[in-house]
């Protein structure tokens, strides 16, 4: 098994998500790895409400690709961790916030998950657009266990080329939103320049 480990920023850039795996399993070790990137995962208050089902039965993987409105790529995937929240412990937590703090929280846990596969040389794809009561109902989930993604995991067939990003200019102000100055580190292009200048005479009109 090769558990070699990349650089974290190389990691996050050549990530990508991954809809057709080829047809082998993949190693418990490589599993438990990925277990270990999620219990490693920060949460809010230390909480640690995640809790995650490993599915690599074929029928089941068929009922959820189903249950994902029909995402039968989904078919294709070896191993399926289905991210649940554990909403008791959620809820008993930060009042009002409790529940933004909640899906920050598990967010952090896929994307933890989905690096670590990438460094394990694995593709993954977290897989959030299904009926939650109907995968609820596969998974024999209790009332308090809310599913909030599934992440498809296994060897890649095929890598596709990274999808279009925003210029980091689009989406920076610096200091406050009403800020127009630009630290050239950022590098302002035109794209950005117009939508921030759109969003400062909106801000004006307020
Ligand atoms: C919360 C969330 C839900 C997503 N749900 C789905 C999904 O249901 N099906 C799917 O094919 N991809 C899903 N994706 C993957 C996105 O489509 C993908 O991240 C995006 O297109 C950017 O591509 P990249 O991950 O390769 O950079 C989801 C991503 C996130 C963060």
């Amino acid at each position: 098994m090769n558990c070699d480990k990349m650089d974290v920023f190389e990691a996050i850039k050549g990530r990508r998500s991954i809809r057709n795996y080829e047809d082998r399993p993949v190693e418990h070790e490589k599993i438990g790895m990925l277990l270990e990137a999620c219990r490693w995962s920060p949460s809010a208050g230390n909480r640690q409400p995640w809790e995650v089902v490993i599915v690599d039965d074929p029928v089941t993987i068929e009922k959820l690709a189903h249950a994902s409105l029909d995402q039968m790529w989904m078919k294709t995937a070896p191993l399926i961790l289905a991210m649940c929240l554990n909403e008791k412990i959620a809820r008993s937590t930060f009042g009002d916030r409790g529940e933004m703090y909640a899906l920050e929280t598990m967010g952090m846990a896929v994307q933890n998950i989905m690096l670590a596969a990438h460094s394990l040389g694995l593709g993954s794809c977290c897989v959030s657009a299904f009926e939650e009561e109907e995968v609820k109902y596969i998974l024999k989930c209790l009332e308090i266990i809310k599913p909030v993604a599934l992440i498809t995991i296994g060897y890649t067939r095929n890598k596709p080329p990274a999808p279009f990003r925003e210029e980091i200019s689009v989406f920076t102000y610096y200091n406050s939103y009403a800020e127009q100055h630009r630290p050239s580190w950022i590098g302002v292009t035109k794209v950005g320049k117009r939508m921030r200048n759109k969003l400062v005479d909106s801000l004006k009109k307020c």
